[in-house]
């Protein structure tokens, strides 16, 4: 078992990783002595692990939700906040949320907002929840058909992530993981590139040995990361290399691509956009190719689809007139927000994949 501590300006707290959790989830829950404790659970989950959730659960109020991007908006958020009010729970009480990043991100918003926050207790249980989502403190839904545009920062008390969690997952949701796992490398740590290329296979396998150094190490980064800039007013926006371009990718129906697959062929067409422009070689280019081609495979888009993509970006609120931002790797390890992007940059980035 492997703790990381991430020591904000106003709020301090732990993240445990390891196997089998549940007694030191409990011992946590009973030290905290919170008012009352109310479980929000994925139910794809609770089907996998119904005897050791049953454990967990046992004697607490318990909300049910579903994981999926279809569920993450207000009329699910409205459903935990009523259960909130059935349950009479109290500024003391204390929401724990089981489950992958659509929970997580949307009963944290929840507990953000009931009686102007309640304490959050989070037990990711998607590989992406648990290197991603639930370390940070940010939370969301989507709202008329924008992703993440409701949302707010609330840190949690503690976070537990339970590698065994994950052997019931489908590949394509561990894929999802892997693709947020292989952008710390790309961000901010080369050696991490070199591990994750040398251990590629063993990772999609699970190999837990190679899972777990892999989580620990991207909870490690990301938490730098946050400690850094808890808000996202400049250097926490590296983390959204590849999501700029990924986020039109995920919208694209028929390509059916997972968040982190999307971000991983974002990544690939912001490198070529990286390249075009000089700031790096065309061997770094191929392998950043090489390595986010392990987790998605990219095909060839129709006009009316590169125009879908370009109409989907994700922009920031500083994006100005004609002129994109974006997160470009411009050395091994290293990247930098760019300002000023042209539409005209990201359709030839699609030349990549004929
Ligand atoms: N808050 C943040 O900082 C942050 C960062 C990255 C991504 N996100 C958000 O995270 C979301 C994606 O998260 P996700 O990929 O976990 O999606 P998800 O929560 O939809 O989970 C994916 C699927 O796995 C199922 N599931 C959950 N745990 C399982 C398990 N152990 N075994 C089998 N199935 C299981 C879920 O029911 C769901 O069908 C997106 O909405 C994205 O915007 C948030």
């Amino acid at each position: 078992m492997k703790k990381i501590k991430l020591d904000l300006t106003d709020k301090q707290y732990e993240i445990t990783i390891g196997a089998k959790l549940v007694r030191q989830i409990n011992r946590f829950l009973k030290e905290k002595k919170y008012s009352q404790v109310v479980y929000l659970v994925d139910v794809e989950f609770y089907k996998f692990y119904k005897d050791r959730m049953d454990n967990l659960i046992k004697g607490y109020n318990v909300m049910f939700n579903f994981g999926g991007e279809d569920y993450k908006n207000l009329k699910y958020l409205s459903f935990v906040l009523e259960d909130m009010i059935k349950y009479k729970m109290d500024r003391k009480s204390a929401l724990v949320i089981v489950g992958g990043g659509v929970t997580g991100d949307l009963g944290a918003l929840a507990a953000s907002l009931y009686m102007r926050g309640i304490s959050v207790i989070h037990v990711p249980t998607t590989l992406l929840s648990q290197v991603d989502s639930s370390v940070g403190g940010k939370t969301a839904i989507n709202f008329e058909g924008i992703k993440n545009i409701i949302g707010t920062f609330h840190q949690p008390d503690a976070v537990f992530i339970d590698t065994t969690f994950l052997r019931s997952l489908s590949q394509k949701d561990i894929l999802s993981g892997i693709g947020e796992i292989i952008k710390y490398g790309f961000i901010m740590d080369e050696a991490f590139t070199d591990y994750i290329k040398l251990h590629i296979d063993e990772l999609i396998e699970m190999e837990p040995a190679v899972l777990e150094h892999v989580i620990h190490e991207s909870i490690r980064l990301k938490a730098l990361v946050v400690t850094a800039d808890e808000k996202e007013s400049d250097y926490r926006k590296i983390l959204n290399f590849g999501h700029t371009i990924g986020h039109g990718l995920e919208l694209l129906d028929n390509f059916g691509l997972s968040h982190g697959q999307a971000v991983a062929a974002g990544m690939i067409f912001e490198s070529v956009i990286a390249y075009d422009r000089n700031l790096i070689s065309k061997e770094y280019l191929d392998e950043i190719t090489a390595l986010c081609s392990k987790v998605v495979t990219l095909k060839e888009f129709t006009d009316n689809e590169k125009n879908y993509i370009i109409k989907n970006l994700s922009y920031d609120k500083k994006n100005e007139g004609d002129s994109i931002n974006m997160v470009l790797p411009v050395a091994r390890g290293q990247v930098k927000v760019i300002n000023d992007i042209k539409k005209e940059e990201i359709h030839n980035s699609f030349r990549s994949v004929i």
